[in-house]
């Protein structure tokens, strides 16, 4: 795939478990990845600003973090939930760095570890905070919670734009039964929808997408993954 939206650029400073925190288990989605996945879905978006994200299946919200770090006086709300109620806390932490006053707790935490364990990996992290704090311009408003993504979610606000990167094996494993699990989750998913809500389905390729609700606008392969963009017919 050729990347049309997301830059080819350094993103170390978005690590997981260097400023971001780091859910045990979970892979380390590309950022990069995610940049051009939010970026095809802003682009079928009728809206683009005060965006309303959601992923249904956030793990420790690094996805999330992520692009509320790129996408400053674009995204305005950021919703995640998962089936996990400890990668949920790791979440709300992520998602707290979002805020200058978030960002300053946790460089007040990097200067404790510089100072306990004098690891020049301490002081590149608290570089990397400021960088990130540098990047901070508007005030994204963000909940968390617990929802099984396979059964009823109950959302008070229909997301604009939901991008998630779904349970593959190997790492991470649906909780729930695997057969039709995309199309069952996209059924789901239409209840939260509103008519122009656009979906980031990222998966692996063995994984399909035959829900007829919906329209594909996009599918493009990346490594072992893939991803489609879709939208309620
Ligand atoms: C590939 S990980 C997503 C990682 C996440 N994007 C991040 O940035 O940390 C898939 C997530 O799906 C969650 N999950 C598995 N089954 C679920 C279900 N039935 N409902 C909601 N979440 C589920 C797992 O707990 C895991 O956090």
């Amino acid at each position: 795939m050729k990347y049309k939206y997301a830059k080819n650029d350094n993103y170390e400073d978005f690590s997981s478990g260097r400023v971001l925190y780091h859910a045990s288990g979970m892979t380390n989605f590309p950022v990069r990845l995610a940049q051009e996945i939010f970026g095809w879905c802003l682009q079928y978006s009728p809206k683009n600003n005060d965006i309303c994200l959601y992923d249904c299946c956030c793990g420790g919200g690094y996805l999330l973090t992520v692009l509320g770090f790129l996408n400053q006086g674009i995204i305005g709300k950021i919703i995640g939930s998962d089936i996990d109620t400890k990668l949920l806390d790791i979440a709300e932490k992520n998602l707290s760095l979002l805020s200058e006053e978030g960002m300053d707790k946790r460089i007040a935490e990097i200067d404790q570890m510089i100072e306990s364990f004098k690891k020049k990996s301490h002081v590149e992290a608290r570089e990397s905070a400021v960088t990130l704090k540098g990047l901070i311009r508007s005030n994204i408003s963000f909940e968390v919670f617990r929802s099984d993504a396979l059964k009823k979610i109950d959302l008070k606000t229909k997301p604009d734009i939901i991008v998630t990167d779904v349970p593959y094996g190997n790492m991470v494993d649906w909780a729930g039964d695997e057969e039709k699990v995309i199309d069952r989750l996209l059924d789901v998913l239409y209840e939260v929808c509103h008519c122009d809500t656009i979906i980031g389905l990222c998966m692996n390729k063995k994984q399909k997408v035959g829900n007829e609700k919906y329209l594909r606008l996009e599918k493009h392969k990346v490594g072992k993954r893939k991803f489609e963009v879709l939208k309620r017919k």
